[in-house]
């Protein structure tokens, strides 16, 4: 319940239950008020160390002083899109700045509106300019709602479901999930995955047919697990021999997210187009493609367009994103705090059994709960238990991974050193106060 002006208490929820889609899933039943900082405030005034932001979206926290002014500065002067008819300061600068943060020969930006458009403009691209049809993508990953971004989808069935004929020509072929299925052996886990994938091409689609291989750097939404940067390497070796596009989706990953810019960079490789959104503009809608010039001019005039994408208030909002980044050093932030946010989770798991697995890059870290260490068999119940226990202790983070069996901690970039302690011990508190497994039976 919340209090209007006039002292009335209104039901958020179930004012929004009578007309807002049941389809969303929901993390929490709360109803939100403001955030500040690094904090979110629910409308009955209960304040909660935000580490979830929005699924990876506020990177710099809540009512960001250079953000909001941005945004206020740039509602008083235009709002509406100009891509159809020429061009903005805010969406042209932008342009620039962002081009600036890619290595050669990444130099051209076209915006859009959100992760799974970014994802249907880079395969739309990649067909068109190859000429190919194929597109290989990576088991367990996420790439967005829209018909062409599912189709290239398979963190969960449920993306999927009743949405067939999905694309055609699209591969799958297995993600490295080191933990997950090798045990924690990376080079077990590359070799075995590059094998699978070079039999895909012996077997089922002749390389040359292939138009672009989609990969996130990182999983995220199938359980913030890095792709081992030997079998980066080798997709942008097979990549160049066959004239493939590699787009990495830097949707979650990307703008410091992993403690460098883009998480690709960790591999020391260069893809053909890349995806950004989420932190892009700390909240406002807005995503990019990034790729080389020469690329985007061979998709051709009107090949793609949209409405809103690149709207200069939201550009203004990403010109404050980028210039904070670099005036603070976020990215030496987001790499030290995130080591510390790694080994204190692992501190925790020394002494819980419950906590199979802990892993970074940066500050996206995944904390994977098992049922049994030896089986590893995940334990989605658990960290649904413990992301409400957290949330009830003033701790918000989120679950990833094929059963929700991974807590994801999204702290924002300029989280401080005490926040990052005041999370874990609220995190530790909330797992020692759950019930062990097979505690309570019988009883
Ligand atoms: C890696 C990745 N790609 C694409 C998307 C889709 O983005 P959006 O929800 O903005 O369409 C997401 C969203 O979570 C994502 O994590």
């Amino acid at each position: 319940m919340t209090a209007t002006p006039d002292g009335d208490a209104v039901d958020l929820a179930g004012l929004a239950r009578q007309h807002l889609t049941p389809v969303l899933g929901r993390y929490f039943e709360r109803s939100w008020s403001h955030g500040e900082g690094h904090r979110l405030f629910d409308t009955a005034g209960k304040s909660y160390l935000d580490f979830a932001n929005g699924i990876a979206v506020s990177a710099l926290g809540h009512h960001h002083p250079a953000v909001t002014a941005a945004i206020h500065e740039q509602v008083d002067r235009l709002i509406v899109p100009t891509g159809a008819i020429g061009y903005s300061e805010p969406t042209a600068r932008l342009a620039v700045e962002l081009a600036d943060t890619f290595p050669e020969p990444l130099d051209t930006v076209m915006f859009l509106n959100s992760g799974s458009e970014a994802i249907e403009a880079a395969l739309k691209l990649a067909r068109r300019v190859t000429g190919r049809p194929g597109i290989v993508a990576f088991q367990g990953g996420f790439h967005g709602r829209t018909l062409g971004a599912a189709s290239v989808t398979t963190s969960n069935i449920n993306y999927r479901t009743g949405y067939e004929p999905l694309l055609p020509a699209v591969y799958f072929a297995p993600f490295p999930a080191v933990y997950r299925d090798f045990g924690g052996d990376e080079a077990a886990a590359t070799h075995a995955c590059l094998g699978i994938l070079r039999s895909l091409f012996d077997t089922v689609i002749a390389p040359t047919s292939v138009a672009a291989m989609v990969i996130e750097p990182v999983q995220g939404e199938g359980g913030y697990t890095p792709a081992p940067t030997a079998f980066l390497q080798v997709l942008r070796a097979i990549c160049h021999e066959h004239g493939i596009l590699l787009i990495a989706d830097e949707v979650q990953t990307g703008f410091g997210r992993t403690g460098r810019m883009w998480a690709f960079e960790h591999a020391g490789i260069v893809p053909d187009v890349v995806c950004v959104a989420k932190a892009i503009a700390n909240g406002l809608p807005l995503s990019a493609i990034v790729s080389s010039h020469e690329l985007q001019a061979r998709w051709g005039r009107g090949a793609h367009g949209s409405t809103f994408g690149g709207n200069p208030v939201a550009c203004a909002a990403g010109l404050a994103v980028l210039r904070t980044i670099r005036e603070q050093r976020l990215l030496v932030n987001a790499a030290a705090r995130g080591a510390e946010l790694t080994a204190g989770l692992r501190r925790i798991m020394a002494e819980d059994d419950r906590i199979g697995d802990v892993r970074g890059p940066g500050l996206m870290v995944g904390a994977e709960l098992v049922l049994d260490r030896a089986t590893r068999e995940p334990d989605g119940a658990t960290c649904e238990a413990l992301l409400a226990r957290a949330a009830d202790e003033g701790l918000l983070v989120l679950s990833c991974g094929s059963v929700h069996q991974v807590v994801r901690w999204v702290p924002p970039l300029d989280v401080t050193a005490a926040e990052i302690l005041e999370g874990l011990e609220v995190f530790a508190n909330a797992l020692g106060g759950l019930p062990h497994h097979g505690e309570g039976i019988g009883s």
